[in-house]
């Protein structure tokens, strides 16, 4: 069985000190869960080393929220991979809808930056997903293939995973329907090839429908936003299925 990996992605959110009192609240009611997941927090770079402290010897695991292919050099706003492992990063979320929009990142890209995180050890966190545009035209298959493709090229799935997040429900209330986001990941599966590839699904993830996600055979964790601020609600996510969960 794949180990479920649910991962709070906390954007530009948290300050150092906000950081500490997530945690403060946090890790108590997480302390119990079964050792079939692995829960998994991205802070802001600012908040790695407070958080790597604050988690450790729980059993969490830390991620970033990019990572460059380059060991070092002029690269202002990017990050290398050594400098996230001197603080126990794990995981590095590569691809997001954001840095894609916003910042035009390309599949070309999202690769090199995956490979570089495989090579150092890290674990990336590919996110893959549709627009409204695209799903509106019948696009999503397309578009996803192409990104699980050009993005997975050359890595090892063995060390990856997939994360598929429609661009629509992203920060928007609106989750994909657990029955289409579980085709969606099971398309992926096939697409990659490594039936024991982990895939996540992300977009609005929250307690309310955390438990019939999970229930779905091709979802093997989320990737959660909002829902991943509020320690008590986030503590419902990772304690899914599980009826002492908070
Ligand atoms: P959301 O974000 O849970 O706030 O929709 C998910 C993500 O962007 O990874």
């Amino acid at each position: 069985m794949v180990k479920a990996v649910i991962a709070g992605n906390w954007k530009m959110h948290m300050t150092c000190a906000e950081a500490r009192s997530f945690a403060q609240s946090f890790l108590p009611l997480v302390s119990n869960l079964p050792a079939d997941r692995t829960v998994v927090l991205a802070p802001p770079f600012t908040a790695i080393a407070t958080l790597a402290e604050a988690l450790a010897g729980s059993g969490l695991a830390l991620a970033s929220q990019n990572v460059h292919w380059e060991g070092n050099g002029a690269y202002t706003s990017e990050i290398s991979a050594a400098m996230l492992l001197e603080h126990g990063v794990a995981y590095t979320i590569v691809g997001h809808s954001e840095p894609r929009k916003y910042y035009s990142e390309s599949d070309e890209q999202i690769n090199r930056r995956a490979r570089a995180a495989q090579d150092a050890g890290l674990i990336p966190i590919l996110c893959v997903g549709e627009s409204d545009d695209q799903r509106e035209a019948a696009e999503t298959e397309r578009v996803i293939r192409r990104q699980v493709e050009q993005g997975l090229e050359g890595l090892d799935p063995s060390r990856l995973i997939v994360a598929y997040e429609p661009i629509w429900a992203i920060g928007t209330g609106k989750t994909c329907e657990a029955s289409e986001a579980n085709r969606i990941c099971g398309l992926i599966r096939a697409w990659v090839g490594f039936p024991e590839i982990t895939i996540q699904y992300g977009g609005s993830v929250k307690a309310e429908n955390i438990d019939q996600l999970m229930a779905q055979s091709d979802i093997d964790g989320v990737l959660v936003g909002g829902a991943s601020l509020d320690p008590v609600g986030f503590a419902r996510i990772a304690g899914y299925q599980l009826a002492v969960a908070a």
